[in-house]
Parts: structure tokens; C-alpha cells; sequence
């Protein structure tokens, strides 16, 4: 596995809310890439910071119970390069141990922030009361906040990853490159399980103290459909201004003009952006791409997939990708059909080259 270092936000010494201050730097609108599990892998997330220039990206959410038990088919979620920064590392569960321990881990691993997840819509997510489960019990979600924030300060102070109980299997499996930095914390959630409540949530979290919040606006029930509702986000910015606390709003952002107009409008400092970054690595830089750029990302993507997640990961979790590059062009879905039936990023990239 390749883990990098060298982050401007690790240099010791330096204080814990650099991120939040590089993000106040940051020319507004602030456009983060959201993190989509099966989407925003390594490779992908690499593809996007070639391409054009996030203000920030998420790993996809990896799953704190498992890491605390060993499960290290867990560990490529987290890994990235230094062009992905700053990078987040986003956790889910229930276990507020298990919390503490991912909290450090993320520290050790170098990511410049650590978010808790308490958005994700999922059955199998939601019906263990993580994810979006949380916003059912505000006081566990409470607790899970002051143990990430207890795992950042201890990794600042010098807990190491066997005295803070990360399970040796895990420790076995990664390169600890993190300096001793307290990285900030945030929550990505929504505003409310069957109903919106944002006054109600967002009160509980800014009082426990986090660095930033994510605000989907949406219910869980809602899951994807219907449309984000900007007013409710709209509230919650108020509410984090008065609390000085960073917010960046998520929902249907379908342009960088769009994302500068909902900024705008709705007072949040930023916006991130998931869907309308699928196939389109080159969102963040407001252009539309030509023929040839489409063919080059999906040979580009095999390519890093070799690179970086290809001993572990499945190829025909590529294919997606490649589909949603190649279109818009004569000839797009005939390739798209043939590379359907590759078998390897090897065969796909000689299937490109040879048309
Ligand atoms: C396929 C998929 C996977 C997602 N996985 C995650 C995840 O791992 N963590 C998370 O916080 N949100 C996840 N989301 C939610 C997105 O981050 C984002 O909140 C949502 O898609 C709304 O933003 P959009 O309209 O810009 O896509 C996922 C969304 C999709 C479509």
C-alpha cells in the first residue's frame, strides 16, 4: 500500500485548525468532492485531483466496528495521494470505543481531518443506528463526537496506535506518516430521519463543539429523491455562524456556477458536490471536456487502478467508470459495449488503444 506524506497541514508544531483555516482561505465558493462509497475510491479521487481542483475531498465512509475487530480489507479505503489534499477520512458505526480508535488510526495515517458519518441513508447503515440512525439518538451521537475529538487530541499528544487499542492486524497493514497534529473534526449528516428537525440536530452537534459541518438537505427517508431543501440548510447556516462553525452545504449541486449561487444564497461557506462529479473528473474546473479528454480519463483510470487498487480490488468495479466517461461521442457506445466484456484493466487499456 502507498501511503504519502509531506502535508503542508502535518508540519509540527503548526495548530489543529490549519484545515479550517486553509478552507477560510480557500477562494469562495468552497466546492468539496462528496464521498460516495463505490465511487470516490482512491483512484477515482485521484482522477478528479488531476483533473480539476476540489477545495477538499472524503475518502468513502469506512466502517469503525471493523477496523476495531481486524478487518483490514477495510484499509484501501484509506488510501490516498498527496495531490488528494486536504483529504478527510470518513467514519461510521455505533461503538464510541471503536470511534476513538478509527480516530486515531486517521490521525496516524496522515489525513488532514476526520468526519463521522451520520447521514448515510442505508438500510443495512440505518437499521444499526449509525449513519443517519444517529440523528434517532443525539446523546450516542454526542459521545461518538467526543471520542474522535479525544482520539485526534491524544494522537497530538502521543498515543501511539497500540496504547489507543487499534487492533494489530490493522497496525500491521499501514505506514504511520501522520505528524503529531490535532486534525479537526467534522459531522456530514442530514436534517432530520423522517422529517426535517435541522434546529433541533444541528443545535446537539454545535454544542458538543466540531470543526465543520457537511448538511445534506435531506431526511433519511427521503434517501435520494425529491429535492434537497436549501432553506432547511439555510437555517442551519445562521446557526453555525452564530456558533463559528464552518458549514458547507450538499445537495443536487449540478454546476460550479451553481455551487457559487447556492453558496451565496444560502450563506454557507461552501458546498460539495457527489453525483454530478460521476464521469466528470473535470467538474471542479467548470469546462466541458472534448472526445479525446474522455478516452484518455478512462485509460488514465485503468491506468492508476493498476497503480493503487488493483491487488485490491475486483477490475469490474472499474467498469462503471469507464461507462460513464465514454459517452457524448461517436462510436462511445460500441466501446463502452466492448470494454463491458474485458476482463482485466490490462485487456480494457489494449481495447482503447487499438481503436
Ligand atoms: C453512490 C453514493 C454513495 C454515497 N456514499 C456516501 C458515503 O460513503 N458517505 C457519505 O457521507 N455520503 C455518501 N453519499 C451521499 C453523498 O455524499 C451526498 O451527500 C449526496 O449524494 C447528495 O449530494 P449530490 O446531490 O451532490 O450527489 C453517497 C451518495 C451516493 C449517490
Amino acid at each position: 500500500m502507498v501511503l504519502y506524506s509531506n502535508s503542508i497541514f502535518n508540519v509540527a508544531g503548526v495548530r489543529d485548525r490549519l484545515f479550517v483555516m486553509f478552507l477560510e482561505k480557500v477562494k469562495k465558493p468552497i466546492v468539496g468532492l462528496a464521498p460516495m462509497d463505490g465511487v470516490t475510491d482512491a483512484v477515482f479521487r485521484y482522477m478528479v485531483c488531476l483533473n480539476s481542483r476540489p477545495s477538499f475531498v472524503m475518502t468513502e465512509f469506512v466502517n469503525v466496528e471493523g477496523l476495531a475487530r481486524g478487518a483490514v480489507k477495510k484499509i484501501p479505503a484509506f488510501i490516498f495521494d498527496d495531490i488528494e489534499r486536504p483529504i478527510v477520512a470518513q467514519i461510521f458505526g455505533t461503538e464510541v470505543d471503536s470511534f476513538y480508535k478509527a480516530a486515531v488510526l486517521a490521525s496516524a495515517l496522515g489525513f488532514d481531518g476526520v468526519d463521522i458519518n451520520m447521514g448515510c441513508p442505508a438500510k443495512k447503515v440505518e437499521k444499526k443506528g449509525s449513519g443517519a440512525g444517529l440523528i434517532k439518538t443525539p446523546e450516542l451521537a454526542k459521545d461518538i463526537i467526543w471520542a474522535v475529538k479525544r482520539g485526534v487530541k491524544d494522537w497530538a499528544e502521543g498515543v501511539t496506535l497500540e496504547e489507543a487499542g487499534v487492533h494489530s492486524d490493522v497496525i500491521a497493514s499501514v505506514k504511520v506518516i501522520g505528524k503529531r497534529v490535532q486534525i479537526p473534526v467534522s459531522v456530514k449528516t442530514r436534517i432530520g430521519y423522517d422529517k426535517p428537525i435541522t434546529e433541533e440536530w444541528i443545535s446537539q452537534l454545535l454544542e458538543v463543539g466540531i470543526d465543520f459541518l457537511t448538511l445534506h438537505g435531506r431526511t433519511l427517508k427521503q434517501m435520494y429523491g425529491g429535492e434537497a431543501d436549501w432553506d432547511e440548510i439555510g437555517k442551519a447556516a445562521v446557526m453555525c455562524r452564530e456558533a463559528g462553525v464552518m458549514i458547507i452545504g450538499n445537495g443536487d449541486v449540478k454546476s460550479m456556477e451553481d455551487a457559487e449561487a447556492r453558496t451565496r444564497d444560502f450563506g454557507v461557506d461552501g458546498v460539495m458536490v457527489g453525483r454530478a462529479v460521476m464521469g466528470n473528473p473535470w467538474f471542479f474546473g467548470g469546462d466541458e471536456p472534448f472526445h479525446g479528454d474522455r478516452v484518455q480519463a478512462a485509460r488514465d483510470h485503468l491506468k492508476y487502478f493498476e497503480k493503487f487498487l488493483g491487488e485490491h480490488m475486483a477490475y469490474h468495479t472499474v467498469k462503471k467508470h469507464l461507462g460513464w466517461y465514454l459517452k457524448g461521442f461517436d462510436g462511445a457506445r460500441e466501446l463502452r459495449a466492448k470494454l463491458m466484456q474485458t476482463e482485466s484493466a490490462k485487456e480494457a487499456i489494449e481495447l482503447i488503444d487499438s481503436v
